[in-house]
């Protein structure tokens, strides 16, 4: 047995979607309840549909009982303020996991870069169901920001910087690829993360909306690509040398979101 997986997202592990069109009013995101949750920057998350019903964002497979990242319990109080971001992570008919709206404030590149994580999405998922991936759907117009995809934590070489305009559209095999985003700017970033679980509905909205797994990188200056990536070297020994200096080793890079 294994994972049902979209062919779409095989290659890169990631897929690019035709930008979102119509105008949402921010009213569906800045009128949320947030809740603090450390994730990779510094954040906020306001969930749309969570393990039971409650504002909180934590695994489902950190509840009792533990379980996978699919069936999320959408909450009232919630999508009754978001009508259309609800709608945009139902449209595709794939179920939904865990769905909620990020919160992230400026991060630099060399940030980013040291945040970089994979996500804990199929933790229990049974073999032989869809695999569970995540959607990024960016709401505010953040058009010097970026996110960044590696295959390697610490390679630069196949680094992939991909845009995040209001409307950007993303699918991402989370668990697979190193990812962190770029928010350059004064103001937060506002992005709806849904997971989503493989399958033929998935397939059929990854082409309704003629996604792409090759897209060309954001062009960032060499010296800030050289003077981040010295930066993630530096921050990655100076915590591993913490940490030996406490007994202990990294146990876990994989963060919640
Ligand atoms: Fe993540």
């Amino acid at each position: 047995m294994a994972y049902i997986k979209s062919a779409a997202l095989e290659e890169t592990g990631y897929v690019v979607l035709d930008r979102y069109g119509k105008q949402i009013d921010p009213k569906e995101w800045m009128d949320l309840e947030y809740v603090d949750w450390k994730s990779s920057g510094d954040t906020r998350f306001a969930p749309l549909a969570s393990a039971k019903g409650e504002i909180e964002c934590n695994g489902f497979w950190n509840h009792k009982p533990p379980r996978t990242d699919k069936d999320g319990v959408w909450i009232d109080a919630q999508t009754a303020i978001a009508p259309t971001l609800t709608e945009r992570a139902l449209e595709p008919g794939a179920n939904v996991g865990r769905c909620r709206i990020i919160e992230l404030q400026p991060t630099t590149y060399a940030e980013c870069l040291y945040n970089l994580h994979q996500d804990d999405n199929n933790r229990l998922n049974p073999d032989g169901t869809g695999w569970v991936v995540r959607s990024f759907f960016n709401l505010t117009d953040d058009k010097d920001s970026f996110f960044v995809l590696r295959e390697n934590r610490t390679d630069p070489s196949e680094e992939t910087r991909i845009a995040l305009p209001a409307g950007a559209q993303l699918v991402i095999d989370t668990q697979r690829l190193w990812h962190a985003a770029t928010h350059l700017g004064t103001e937060p970033r506002y992005c709806l993360i849904t997971s989503w679980e493989s399958g033929p509905e998935l397939d059929a909205y990854i082409a309704k909306y003629n996604g792409v797994g090759t897209v060309d990188s954001v062009e960032v200056d060499q010296e800030i690509l050289d003077a981040g990536q010295a930066e993630q070297t530096r921050r990655i020994a100076a915590r591993a040398a913490a940490l030996a200096a406490r007994g202990q080793r990294e146990v876990n890079a994989m963060s919640e979101a």
